[in-house]
C-alpha cells in the first residue's frame, strides 16, 4: 500500500501519462544531454558483474539498462508508477542482453521492501523532488546498501551566472511549448518542471543536499554539474 501524499499523488498522475514517449521526449527536453548525464551517474557506480545494484525511481529502465551495458551487473529496478515500470519491463523483455540481468519491484523510495545492506550499490535519477522528506528518503536509500557500496544520483540543476535567465526562459516558455506539441501530459510536465527544480534548489541548495547525504551516512560525497549546470551527478560511499 503506497503512502499517498499530494506530492506523491501528483507524481503518480503525471507519470501515468508519460511512459510511451518518455525516452524520446525526456531526451529532447534536455537537448539530448540526459543520456550523457545518466552515463556519468552510472560510471560513478564502478560495479562488478557479481554486484547487485538497486535503481530507485527506475522509470522506463534507462539507468538499469545503462548499468548492465557498462558494468554487466545485476539490477533491481524499483518504482511507484506501474505505468512507467510496464514500459521498463517491455524494454528488458525485448533485449536479450538485459533479460535475466534486470528485475523489477513495485515500491516507494520512502519505504524500501528490502533488508538492511541488501545491495552492493544504489542509483537514483530524478527522485528527490517527488518525495516529501528528502532527508528521510536518503537515509532509507543508504540503509539498503552495504558498507563501502556506492550511491550515485542524477538530478536537474539550476544554472548560475549568465546561464540562469536563458534557463528560466527555456523552462518557463520552451518546455511547456514543446510539451504542448507532444501531448496534454507532456504540456503539464513541461509546465511543472522549471518551478519544481527551482523550488527544490531554493529549499535544498547544493551544500544542503550534500549535508543530507552525509547525515544519511554517506561519505566522500562529491557533485559534478554538467551541461552548463542543467544536470548534476551527486555520488558517495556508504559508511566509509
Ligand atoms: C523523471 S522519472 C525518472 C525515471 C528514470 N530514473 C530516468 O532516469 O529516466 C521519475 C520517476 O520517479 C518515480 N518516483 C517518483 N517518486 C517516487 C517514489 N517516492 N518512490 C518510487 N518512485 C518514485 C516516478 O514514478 C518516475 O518513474
Amino acid at each position: 500500500m503506497l503512502a499517498v501524499t499530494s506530492r506523491k499523488e501528483h507524481a503518480l498522475a503525471m507519470f501515468a501519462k508519460l511512459p510511451d514517449s518518455y525516452d524520446e521526449v525526456a531526451a529532447g527536453f534536455s537537448f539530448f544531454q540526459d543520456r550523457r548525464w545518466r552515463r556519468a551517474a552510472v560510471e560513478a557506480v564502478r560495479a562488478t558483474p557479481e554486484d547487485r545494484v538497486l535503481d530507485v525511481a527506475c522509470g522506463t529502465g534507462l539507468v538499469g539498462a545503462a548499468l548492465v551495458e557498462r558494468w554487466g551487473c545485476r539490477v533491481v529496478g524499483l518504482d511507484q508508477s506501474a505505468a512507467m515500470m510496464a514500459r521498463a519491463r517491455s524494454r528488458v523483455a525485448a533485449d536479450p542482453r538485459l533479460a535475466g540481468r534486470v528485475n523489477f519491484v513495485a515500491g516507494e523510495a520512502e519505504s524500501l521492501p528490502f533488508a538492511d545492506c541488501e545491495f552492493d550499490h544504489l542509483t537514483f535519477a530524478y527522485l528527490l523532488r517527488y518525495v516529501e522528506d528528502p532527508a528521510a528518503t536518503l537515509r532509507e536509500l543508504a540503509r539498503v546498501v552495504r558498507p563501502g557500496g556506492r550511491i550515485s544520483s542524477l538530478e536537474f540543476c539550476v544554472p548560475t551566472g549568465v546561464w540562469l535567465w536563458p534557463w528560466r526562459l527555456y523552462t518557463r516558455v520552451g518546455l511547456p511549448a514543446l510539451g504542448r506539441l507532444v501531448s496534454r501530459g507532456w504540456y503539464e510536465a513541461g509546465r511543472f518542471l522549471g518551478p519544481s527544480i527551482e523550488d527544490f534548489y531554493r529549499t535544498y541548495p547544493l551544500h544542503r543536499q550534500i549535508e543530507l547525504w552525509q547525515a544519511a551516512g554517506v561519505t566522500e560525497v562529491t557533485a559534478t554539474r554538467m551541461s552548463l549546470g542543467g544536470g548534476i551527478v551527486i555520488r558517495g560511499t556508504v559508511g566509509g
